[in-house]
């Protein structure tokens, strides 16, 4: 077997045969992703957003595959692959030997599916839970994302190559075309990049730059974040790649701050950087530069994963849909267990309760966290519902469902059980990633003029309508949350239920801290079941009929109240971080969490 120096040796070698081979337009070519603008965004978006893996820098005549993109965290989105629960839930877990095992299985399955990169790995801190892809990370510390994308980050890469993204300071979904977040060296250092630096050190493949600025320059061409502290300081050996299409705004700082790739299709680079070559505006270097790190990074991967068995069974195959499962249970986080007639409400003694009610429409829904690009096809959901009857069909317990649309009628199925279980929160309605507002005109009013022969493809691909079901065209509507509490018809319905019964647990689907402080204090049980995957059902059956104990815990913590909040604003172009966010921020105020940082009830 090579040692580490022979395999690096041999890289080198292979790289400096590729790069005497390359022309310099297969060299920029392979600086951009490999379809031409148009047709790419088109195709992309009629056949299904990231529903098969996006190709950057192939050249057959010299061997050379490129990078074969697929995205994730909450599994792989191309084809139908197994849905785990998203990376927030998995960050209530705690434990990074099962998010490496989760890893592992992502890797497994977008090597089998042809891709070769899972950009899955999201480490944007949770500073604010009003951000919409709150649900893409794994909580408020930087130490504690660190761990889990690192462990992400190993298990992926036993397969294929792994970026971690946003790099840096993105977290705030609607502003994210236009904000300049400002935040201190200190700061940064401290609160913002830890985990960043974590993931480099694990030796992650690449790193995806955010969309928006950071003191003054857009992420995709800031000079101290992608030279200085990325490549100067942490020693990154990667490649970078552009978040896609809007990830730069002008080609030729870009790639002299360092970004090697722009994705995912011919745009910028292509356009601009061969006439800044011949103007001397970019060195030929320069371009060889980002050239060696894509091949060799490549060449690094193809060298040391192993090739066998990747078959097509290995997607959503049994062991991962277990896995799935077991990952679901571990994540639930049980923050209130009250005693009601001498026993606590859970777990429910089905030799006590006769008559179960399950109150709420998202007990019955296939609710898998948003349909941005990190959604993930599954072939099947079990519903929070569909658990509960599956675990007790061999009992004598009787499940009522109502879906909770009448407060009045839901409080009379109450009335009549002996316990009631309401599912209710957010769905990608009101959360999640947002293509849809603000495109930036600096970088639309650059898009190529769209071929008259394109026209009918663009307006069938663009028009806005879609399954919601994220089967269909397009990225629907997500974006910050606009509220901190539940719905008003939440509240409402849990007030009503909570009077005709005392024996109520309400389960939150959700991806960060909801305000709880109109209505904790009068159901017996609270738990966070979060956006559970496509095993979520058996997983919430499992917890709340006491097969399994609960072993989640917060990876942030829930205010009481929104002034114990960082200032958040969806609608910034200028905002500064600061220090404090999360329990530290509560701890400095001196004000008591509903629920802190950590915090999980077991029995
Ligand atoms: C997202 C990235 C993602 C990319 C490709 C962008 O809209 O911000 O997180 O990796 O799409 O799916």
């Amino acid at each position: 077997m090579a040692t580490d120096e022979q395999l690096d040796e041999r890289i080198h070698e292979q790289v400096d045969e590729l790069m005497s081979a390359l022309t310099p337009d297969e060299k920029i070519g392979m600086l951009s992703g490999d379809t031409e603008f148009w047709p790419g965004l088109i195709e992309m978006v009629s056949e299904g957003y990231n529903i098969r893996p996006y190709v950057a820098g192939e050249v057959p005549r010299l061997g050379i595959d490129g990078i074969r993109f697929t995205d994730g965290p909450r599994g792989v989105t191309v084809g139908r692959s197994t849905c785990f629960p998203v990376a927030m839930a998995r960050g209530a877990t705690f434990d990074p030997e099962l998010e490496e095992r989760v890893g592992d299985a992502i890797g497994r399955e977008a090597r089998a599916q042809g891709a070769n990169l899972f950009a899955g790995v999201c480490v944007n801190l949770l500073r604010h839970p009003a951000w919409g892809r709150a649900q893409e990370t794994y909580g408020e510390h930087p130490g504690h994302v660190g761990e889990m994308g690192a462990a992400l980050t190993r298990g992926v890469q036993r397969h294929v190559m792994a970026c971690v993204k946003h790099y840096a300071l993105n977290s705030i979904e609607d502003a994210r075309f236009r904000v300049d977040v400002q935040a201190t060296d200190d700061v940064l250092d401290t609160v913002f990049l830890p985990q960043f630096e974590r993931i480099v050190k694990e030796g992650v493949a690449s790193v995806m730059s955010a969309y928006n600025s950071v003191n003054g320059e857009w992420c995709g061409q800031n000079t101290t974040l992608l030279t200085t502290i990325l490549r100067d300081r942490w020693e990154f050996e990667g490649f970078v790649m552009s978040d896609f299409t809007f990830g730069l705004r002008d080609a030729v700082k870009a790639i002299n701050a360092g970004l090697d790739l722009e994705m995912p299709v011919q745009f910028l680079y292509d356009r601009d950087l061969p006439g800044a070559v011949a103007r001397g505006e970019v060195s030929g270097a320069t371009i060889d530069r980002s050239v060696r790190r894509l091949l060799r990074t490549q060449l690094r991967f193809a060298a040391t994963t192993d090739d066998t068995a990747y078959g097509p069974d290995v997607v959503a195959c049994e062991e991962h849909r277990a896995l799935a499962r077991e990952v679901a249970t571990r994540s639930i986080v049980v923050l209130r267990n009250e005693t009601v007639d001498g026993s606590p409400v859970l777990p429910l003694d089905t030799s006590a309760v006769k008559k179960l009610a399950v109150i709420g429409h998202l007990a019955a829904t296939e609710n898998t966290g948003d349909k941005g690009s990190s959604a993930v096809r599954p072939p099947y959901v079990v519903t929070p519902l569909q658990g509960l009857r599956a675990a007790l069909e061999d009992t004598r317990v009787e499940v009522t469902y109502d879906d909770g649309s009448d407060p009045h009628r839901a409080a009379g199925v109450a009335s009549d059980a002996d316990a009631v279980v309401m599912v209710v929160g957010y769905t990608h309605a009101d959360e999640g990633e947002n293509v849809a507002v603000d495109m930036p005109k600096e970088v639309t009013s650059q898009f190529p003029p769209l071929p008259p022969e394109l026209g009918e493809a663009f307006a069938s691909a663009f028009a806005p309508t879609g399954s919601a079901d994220g089967e269909g065209p397009g990225i629907r509507q997500g974006g910050d949350r606009e509220t901190l509490t539940l719905h008003g018809e939440d509240e409402a319905l849990i007030a009503a239920v909570a009077e005709a019964n005392g024996r109520v647990v309400v389960s939150l689907m959700c991806s960060s801290a909801v305000l709880m402080e109109r209505w904790r204090h009068r159901v017996a049980g609270i738990l966070v079941l979060w956006y559970p995957g496509m095993e979520g059902g058996h997983a919430f059956a499992d917890i709340v009929l006491g097969h399994e104990s609960p072993t989640g815990r917060l990876p942030f913590a829930i205010p009481t109240s929104e002034d114990h909040l960082p200032p958040f604003d969806r609608h910034a172009t200028t905002i500064e971080y600061g220090p404090l966010h999360g329990q530290k921020l509560l701890d400095h105020l001196g004000v008591e969490a509903a629920y802190p940082f950590g915090f999980g009830l077991t029995w």
